[in-house]
């Protein structure tokens, strides 16, 4: 990764740290009674220790007292812990520097403990352990006589009460995404911090101190903007490079709002509005594909007769929600654009409006610029392009050029002239370059699912964009790419040539690490039983890409890292290159003597410009013809083809699957399918022992032929049975964090209780916070999911009323608790079962993730699971019971995942 710290210049990240991005308010003189004010004192308790990425799964000692929020300030109390002297720590107390203005008020509290040995620890334990935990509680007092809407933000935090009030998800990357709505009436508010130290958050060679920020901001109580402006491409020659935009809209109010449209406001007649791209249709690929190549299918038809029959989109009291739409400019030479977004609160007639303007950036095609496209997670993202320059030292005749992508590392934007800039010196070279966001800075999940996903829907863009611009330079090959990061973006670079080999012509990763775990070891986490701590670690199997090394082999590549490299140590490239050649594969590995993580010129090296000129004008064949080769797989719904063979399904997804290929023979282990494609797979195969005809198979010679293990057989399928088949396939794969490859907005759903509802915009407060996502939330009492719905879904249930059980299912909810049917068909009960989650399947290969609570704190206890920052390690399923708040994992009474026929697999911990 790329701790800022290394990266931005030291008083911009000041600069960001005390007022992120467009949050700063100018401060005004201190009246004598402000209207929002923190206290200076903070009473602190710590610290304990936590393992990497462990604290979603609870693991907090103080909850085996009663919680935190239960104990009050007591100097001569004794908490038991392993990192101080004598074994114990004590309360404490913080100054934090606060400040007010009439409408915000700060608190930033630095925690240090000077009474640790820090380095001593470090020696055995390493970076795992300057990463602890601690409490600190503070008061909010609202002034002023009136109600205050505000918003809450919680820089770097990932937990906190506001008196009885809990909220897990926090803002741990200081987004300022999607913080609570509040509605708070003047007095004191109670406010606990959980503080949590991450070493690849906060920096691994810094000072181990805990700095956070917590911070309220006045809102209007009705419809916000949640950022300022229009997400929308830059202009070339007068015209929107691509013509997708969005707006992000918090419902700041107490009741549910309904957009009724988004019209252009600067020229009345210009009105070139509403939803298309959000209408839900039934074909999800249809969502992705009129966005991604279809820019050119012109003018603006006017959808409002479709709104009005009753679609609208509705942002929930307390809800944030990026909203799409398409722009056309007013003028050719327009410098800004305005666009007037109408909405109405449910169950009133009135109707009102909120005003957004954007300044617009006129470039020329050859600069990097600004592009727009969809997510297929249904939103808005960009990406920067730079396609091939006039003077492009292309090969003779070469009509079609390469993608070079450069993926940035942590916590940077993508329009930042820092990665953008970074290839200025090789201007002319023969490619599309594409600096992708991953949606976010830190790349969403670390350019694996969401992220990726970002990555290649950019790349899909360029043929439209080709279209649309009447752009009359060098095509594009969308499937040769040349890729290329630094940090957190040499991460993504292993991650795309382990899982795209196909595609994949050359990779430069630069400074990254080989997978979270050897980044910090993940050591220090509360102890478990090995047969849990294995299925966390399985979870991860397909981003931990030192096991992944043979999914390279015969793809040049050309690794680079700084050698006192202190943030992300040269060992990542080291062990990395010595991996690769313990696997047959092979790179170049080039350590730049004296150099640290970052330094400028860090992507233009003589060996690095030598290869991207080669590679470049490389003519090799795409995919590779290849006659022995080995493939890795942890999660085939990660997983492309190499040489043309694609694994689809494992027998037991809990273990890494393999296959071997040599001529046409091929061996297999802990694969259940393969998909055979076009150009080369056209005949017999030796699978296993056994000889297999694929020309029969075939329904034409440029489909894949696709072989399933029946038993001890393998046989040949077409690929539309296996399409229609109910098995466990494609986006449904992987662990929970596939619920992340939805098609459309995720939709929420809840029994519609007050704390359901809460819970229910945390967990779409969270998605939109750490991805950018958007979500439908829907409540039984109120209104329900809508049958066309595309994406992927969230239901919240309590007690024994689940509704939609899918009759198969090893996993059942009982007037006691949880039923698991184990994997060899023996029911296991859990009538201590507080809370638990699972994937089920939906049709149309989608996915729901149940939360399911015994009761409203075991709901509470369930949510944490879903999806959010990388390295958690959530399976299939979890059942927890009560003591996986202070035990963490080990308070987990069965976990694992579900094989191809959605049953519990071997691999999986049941208690
Ligand atoms: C550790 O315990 C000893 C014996 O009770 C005491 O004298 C000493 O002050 C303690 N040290 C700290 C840092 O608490
Ligand atoms: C109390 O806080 C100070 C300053 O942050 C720190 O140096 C010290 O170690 C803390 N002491 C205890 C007992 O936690
Ligand atoms: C906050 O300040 C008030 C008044 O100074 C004090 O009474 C209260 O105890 C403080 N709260 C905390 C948590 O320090
Ligand atoms: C609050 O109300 C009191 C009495 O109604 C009034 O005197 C005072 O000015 C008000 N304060 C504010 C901040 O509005
Ligand atoms: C927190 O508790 C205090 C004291 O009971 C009360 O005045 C305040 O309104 C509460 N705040 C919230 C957000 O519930
Ligand atoms: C926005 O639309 C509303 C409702 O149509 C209208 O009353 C208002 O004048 C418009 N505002 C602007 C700035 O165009
Ligand atoms: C919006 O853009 C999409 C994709 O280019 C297109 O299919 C649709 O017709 C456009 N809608 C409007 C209202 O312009
Ligand atoms: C290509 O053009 C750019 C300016 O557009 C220039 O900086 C660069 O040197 C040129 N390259 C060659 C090989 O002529």
């Amino acid at each position: 990764m790329l701790a800022p710290s290394h990266c931005l210049p030291s008083v911009l990240l000041l600069f960001l740290q005390l007022c992120p991005l467009y949050h700063c308010s100018t401060s005004t003189p201190l009246e004598h009674k402000p209207l929002f004010s923190f206290n200076s004192t903070w009473e602190v308790l710590g610290p304990f220790q936590i393992g990497t990425r462990e604290a979603t799964w609870g693991a907090d000692p103080l909850e085996f007292n009663g919680g935190f929020r239960n104990l009050e300030y007591d100097p001569r109390a004794v908490f038991r812990s392993s990192l101080l002297t004598n074994g114990t720590a004590y309360w404490n107390i913080t100054i934090a520097e606060t400040s007010s203005s009439t409408t915000s008020g700060n608190a930033s509290l630095s925690v240090g403990y000077s009474n640790v040995d820090w380095d001593f620890l470090k020696t055995v334990y390493g970076w795992a352990s300057v990463q602890y935990q601690a409490w600190a509680r503070g008061e909010l007092v609202v002034g002023g006589n009136e109600t205050q809407h505000i918003i809450l933000h919680t820089d770097a935090i990932l937990e906190f009460w506001i008196n009885d009030t809990h909220s897990f998800g926090g803002d741990f990357y200081s987004y300022r995404n999607a913080p609570p709505v509040l509605h708070l009436e003047p007095g004191r508010h109670r406010i606990d911090l959980r503080l949590v130290r991450d070493v690849r958050a906060f920096g691994g060679i810094l000072k181990p101190t805990i700095d956070v920020v917590v911070g309220v901001e006045q809102v209007s109580g009705s419809l916000d903007l949640a950022k300022p402006g229009i997400l929308m491409s830059d202009v070339i020659d007068g015209k929107l490079a691509t013509p997708h935009g969005s707006v992000t809209l918090r419902n700041t109010g107490a009741r549910d709002i309904e957009i009724t449209g988004i019209h252009a406001a600067n020229v009345s007649t210009n009105v070139s509005t509403l939803f298309p791209l959000l209408r839900l249709s039934t074909d999800s690929q249809m969502l992705v594909a009129r966005g991604a190549n279809d820019l050119t299918s012109g003018q603006a038809t006017d959808d409002r007769a479709e709104n009005a029959q009753g679609y609208g989109i509705v942002i929930v009291a307390g809800q944030t929600r990026p909203v799409a739409f398409n722009i056309t400019l007013p003028t050719h030479k327009a410098s800004s654009l305005a666009y007037n977004i109408t909405y109405k609160v449910i169950d009133s007639s009135e109707h009102l409006s909120l005003e957004v303007t954007q300044d617009l950036k006129h470039v020329s095609a050859y600069d990097p610029h600004k592009i727009t496209f969809l997510h297929p997670g249904g939103i808005v993202s960009y990406a920067m392009l730079r396609p091939p320059a006039k003077n492009a030292t292309c090969r003779h005749k070469q009509t079609k050029v390469p993608v070079l992508l450069a993926l940035h590392g942590a916590g940077l934007e993508a329009d930042n002239s820092m990665v953008t800039g970074a290839l200025d010196p090789v201007s002319d070279l023969c490619a599309w370059i594409v600096f992708p966001t991953g949606v976010t800075t830190w790349s969403g999940d670390d350019w694996h699912n969401w992220g990726f996903a970002d990555v290649e829907a950019a790349i899909d863009v360029i043929p439209a964009w080709i279209r649309y611009g009447n752009w009359s330079g060098s095509g594009v090959d969308t499937d040769r790419w040349i890729v290329s990061g630094h940090s957190n973006g040499g991460q993504g670079t292993w991650y795309a040539v382990t899982h795209r080999p196909d595609k994949v012509l050359a990779a430069i990763p630069v400074s990254g690490y080989a997978s979270i775990q050897k980044y910090v070891p993940y050591e220090l986490w509360q102890p478990a039983d090995p047969r849990r701590t294995s299925v966390i670690s399985a979870s991860m199997n397909s981003y931990r890409h030192e096991m992944l090394m043979a999914n390279a082999r015969s793809i040049p590549i050309q690794q680079q890292h700084g050698e006192v490299d202190d943030n992300v140590p040269a060992y990542h490239s080291r062990f990395l290159a010595q991996q690769l050649q313990l696997s047959g594969a092979n790179s170049t590995y080039h350590e730049v003597p004296n150099q640290n993580h970052w330094w400028d010129g860090i992507m233009t090296t003589p060996e690095l410009i030598d290869f991207y000129y080669n590679q470049t004008r490389s003519k090799e064949k795409l995919p590779r013809e290849l006659d022995e080769f080995s493939i890795v797989v942890g999660d085939p719904g990660d997983m492309g083809s190499k040489g043309g063979v694609r694994v689809t399904q494992l027998e037991d997804p809990g273990q890494y699957g393999r296959v071997h290929v040599k001529g046409r023979t091929v061996k297999t282990s802990n694969v259940l399918s393969i998909e055979f494609g076009p150009p080369f797979w056209k005949d017999a195969i030796m699978i296993d022992g056994q000889t297999l005809e694929l020309a029969s198979a075939a329904a034409n010679t440029d489909t894949p032929v696709s072989v399933r293990l029946s038993g001890d057989t393998w046989v040949t399928e077409a690929v539309s049975t296996t399409k229609k088949s109910p098995s466990r396939r494609g986006r449904q794969l992987g662990s929970m964090r596939a619920i992340l490859r939805t098609h459309g907005p995720i939709t929420i759903e809840h029994p519609g209780t007050v704390n359901t509802s809460h819970l229910a915009l945390q967990v779409s407060r969270n998605l939109h916070q750490y991805f950018r996502a958007d979500t439908i939330i829907f409540s039984k009492t109120a209104n329900s999911a809508s049958a066309n719905v595309t994406g992927n879904a969230i239901l919240l249930a309590l007690g024994d009323a689940l509704e939609g059980a899918v009759a198969d299912l090893p996993i059942q909810v009982s007037s006691s608790g949880i039923i698991l049917r184990d994997s060899r068909g023996r029911e296991q009960r859990y009538d201590e079962a507080r809370g638990s989650v699972w994937l089920r399947p939906l049709e149309g290969e989608r996915l729901e993730l149940v939360l399911w609570g015994a009761d409203d704190e075991g709901l509470t206890q369930a949510a944490r699971l879903v999806p959010m920052l990388t390295g958690v390690g959530q399976p299939d399923f979890v059942v927890l019971g009560e003591e996986a708040k202070w035990k963490g994992v080990e308070g987990a009474l069965a976990l694992g995942f579900f094989d191809s026929q959605w049953q519990v697999t071997a691999s999986s911990f049941v208690s």
